[in-house]
């Protein structure tokens, strides 16, 4: 899948669908070349004009045509006549930022090396992929800059990171350091990115690109709701189904920064990679650093087929562990009804409850833990509140079990309170700064991770838990962002590592957990969906979307994540109305039509539910369980958007291609009751459908090209969920 045609002076990354191509030019410098739909060869046809221009610096004096400035390039550095956006920036032991890193060799290796430390995909056979290793070096400070390609035989993605070792003599600063850089060719795309906040996470935007530069960043210690690391160039016709998309995603929980450049001749540079406003690191001589991966993707067919790689990619080869592909449990979680008033009494209750309307799990959130009878305290002490829970967690844990679920539990363990046991022991552990009272956020205080210490201690304080009640489900949560960034651990010189070494304490935390409990299934959160990223995903296989549970809402935010990660990688949940951020009533029905868009879960005080209202619950989760391998493990298709319609929907393919699910939403109620159609997509147009509601039976070429349409009623909030079985024959 990878060579080098000497002739063409040019590497080549093609898996029969998808063609990278970069060439060495003036013995040095690599140049982008194309990066789409597969090509026989990549002779130039498309190549930019190159001719004396104004402005232009010529690193080689005997050609004035030849300029960095113009050149698209696969990893630029600054100072040497690009004055675009630098992939890296590195200062040498004489305080200067001045390097030329030149092409100097690459390898070619089997498979796909792990990232020591870090999150990332991985293959299980070496023939899966193939790497490419450009090395780059600098003849002044004798530093090598490694760019790290992978190509994957079945997925159209290709993975790049970069790694910097220090071979002089002397200590480097890296100032900036992208794990990826490409310059594409043209300038006529639309820019889709996932913004959003708190309670509305990865909300879609899209706008045509024009001149200047669009920097999307967080520098809040967390991938963040506000932004995603995340860059998606289209087509100005690309849609859901057709259409040229090129993505690139971080596989990183922490600051990012992601640049989209338009050139000033044309062609338009992509960055993404660690944000340089809270990076830095030393190496010293002998040292390697690498940086986090970013996944690229190409599509041919809009943005479906984008979202499909990454599914695949993410849920195969990102996710790990048993739960990987298993199918994921039905949970009844604490929070939403009770949020700190919990006790032993009502947990049993609730299990009880939760095991006779067919959920699998309970799940004890906030407030178990010594004195937490609100956010301001106790965060920190991961013993067991001794008034709520006065026969200990181990116990609750046993009776949980007893009345019919399994036991799982909520921490935030990277967090500490001032009112705590741990913070009265151990104040030099949070992130601060000696000479300024560090600024609370929701009551709290971040722990530092950088510390080993620390780290162990969570280890052991999260593992001593999941010891004494054999939890087999962890609920781990961060509630606050990152400020006053300094640490009493890390000496003056390196204070500036922090951001990224929190990252990687926290990721190490992360694996010791994964490898001590490989049977617990990690459930991420951040205020919800905060940190609902691709590094997180790669230690625990599922997050919780969003703290916004109303299910009109939650039609735009699963709709907005499902661009990068599959419905299996989403909690969502059916909670009580008027729901608690919004104050809408919606009915059960299409609470649980939206919630079907992922792992599902009840989040109330079930057993104030009418006899009618239980029937209908213990109905859903039998259709659930009935469609879950579907909707969990299929192939999902985006096709109508909630964002731009009053009516949305989306279908799923088992993975057999027998079973279809199809839901449709009605937000507001339309006077006119007017007809809305979908067209499925993924079926087999020659087969027959049988739609479980009523027996009639449908080809596939009829869903698909002449469409389904809903069932207008005079009501607002309404849904459809259509169930196809494919009929033999
Ligand atoms: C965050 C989570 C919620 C809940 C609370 C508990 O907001 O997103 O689901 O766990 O914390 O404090």
């Amino acid at each position: 899948m990878i060579r080098f045609d000497a002739q063409e002076n040019a590497f080549y990354l093609d898996n029969g669908r998808i063609t990278y191509c970069f060439g060495v030019v003036k013995e040095g410098y690599l140049e982008s070349r194309y990066f789409g739909r597969h090509l026989r060869r990549c002779q130039g046809s498309a190549r930019p004009a190159y001719f004396d221009r104004g402005f232009c610096s010529n690193p080689d004096s005997q050609d004035k045509r030849f300029s960095l400035d113009t050149l698209p390039q696969e990893y630029p550095g600054m100072n040497q006549g690009d004055f675009r956006s630098p992939a890296y920036a590195v200062e040498t032991a004489d305080g200067r930022r001045v390097t030329r890193f030149l092409y100097q060799g690459y390898e070619i290796l089997p498979g796909k090396p792990p990232l020591p430390g870090l999150p990332a995909t991985y293959v299980e056979q070496p023939q899966e992929a193939q790497t490419l290793v450009v090395r780059l070096a600098d003849a002044h400070t004798g530093a090598q800059i490694q760019l790290f390609y992978t190509i994957f035989r079945d997925l159209d993605a290709i993975c790049r990171h970069v790694e910097v070792v220090n071979g002089g003599r002397e200590a480097l600063w890296l100032e900036r350091l992208m794990a990826m850089s490409l310059d594409l060719p043209g300038n006529n795309y639309d820019l889709l990115t996932l913004s959003g906040s708190h309670l509305m996470e990865k909300v879609v935007s899209r706008r045509p690109l024009t001149a200047d530069s669009v920097v999307l960043d967080s520098c809040r210690g967390a991938s963040s709701p506000q932004q995603t690391p995340c860059v998606v160039l289209t087509d100005p016709q690309t849609d859901e189904t057709h259409g040229r998309v090129w993505a690139v995603n971080f596989v990183y929980s922490g600051d990012f920064q992601g640049v989209v450049q338009m050139g000033q001749y044309g062609g338009v540079r992509v960055q993404m990679g660690m944000n340089p406003l809270t990076f830095g690191w030393n190496l010293e001589p002998g040292q390697r650093f690498v940086s986090p991966e970013c996944v690229l993707v190409y599509s041919q067919q809009g943005l479906n087929g984008m979202s499909h790689t990454f599914h695949r990619l993410y849920a195969q080869r990102l996710c790990r562990g048993p739960w990987r592909d298993r199918v994921r449990p039905i949970l009844l979680n604490s929070w939403e009804a009770f949020t700190f008033s919990i006790d032993e009494e009502k947990c049993l209750s609730l299990a009880k409850q939760a095991a006779q309307l067919g959920m699998e799990l309970f799940v004890l959130d906030d407030g178990w833990f010594k004195n937490r009878m609100d956010d301001r305290r106790a965060l920190g002490d991961w013993v067991a509140d001794p008034v709520k829970f006065p026969h200990g967690l181990g116990r609750l844990a046993q009776g949980v079990r007893e009345a019919g679920v399994e036991f799982g539990i909520w921490f935030e363990p990277e967090m500490v309170s001032y009112d705590s046991d741990l913070y009265r022991s151990h104040p030099d552990w949070v992130i601060r700064s000696p000479y300024y009272d560090p600024v609370l956020s929701r009551s709290q205080l971040v722990l530092d991770l950088s510390n080993p210490a620390v780290q162990d201690y969570l280890v052991e304080a999260v593992s001593a838990v999941l010891t004494e009640t054999g939890a087999s489900y962890v609920k781990w949560d961060m509630n606050r962002h990152i400020t006053d960034l300094g640490s009493a651990w890390l000496p003056a010189r390196r204070q500036r590592e922090l951001s990224h070494r929190y990252m990687l304490g926290l990721y190490r935390v992360l694996e010791q957990l994964n490898q001590r409990f490989p049977q617990v299934l990690f459930e991420g959160c951040s205020s919800g969906g905060g940190r609902f990223d691709a590094g997180m995903l790669h230690y625990m296989p599922q997050t919780w979307t969003s703290d916004n549970t109303d299910a009109v809402c939650r039609l735009q935010i699963q709709w907005g994540t499902s661009l990068l990660f599959p419905p299996v990688t989403m909690g969502c949940h059916v909670s009580a109305v008027p729901n608690h951020q919004t104050g809408r009533v919606t009915s059960l029905q299409t609470r649980f039509a939206a919630a079907l868009g992922g792992n599902l879960g009840y989040e109330m005080d079930i057993r104030t539910l009418t006899p009618e209202e239980q029937a209908e619950v213990k109905e859903q989760i039998r259709t659930y369980k009935a469609l879950r391998e579907t909707v969990q493990h299929g192939t999902f298709y985006r096709l109508l958007s909630p964002q731009r319609h009053n009516d949305s929907g989306w279908n799923v393919v088992s993975q057999d291609g027998n079973t279809v699910v199809c839901c449709q939403y009605r937000v507001l109620a339309d006077p006119l009751r007017r007809t809305t159609v979908v067209h499925l997509q993924g079926l087999d147009p020659e087969a027959t459908y049988r739609r479980q509601a009523d027996g009639v039976c449908f080809g596939g070429d009829e869903l698909m090209y002449a469409g389904l349409s809903d069932a207008p009623v005079r009501q607002d909030f309404v849904s459809v969920i259509s169930i196809f079985q494919k009929v033999e024959g």
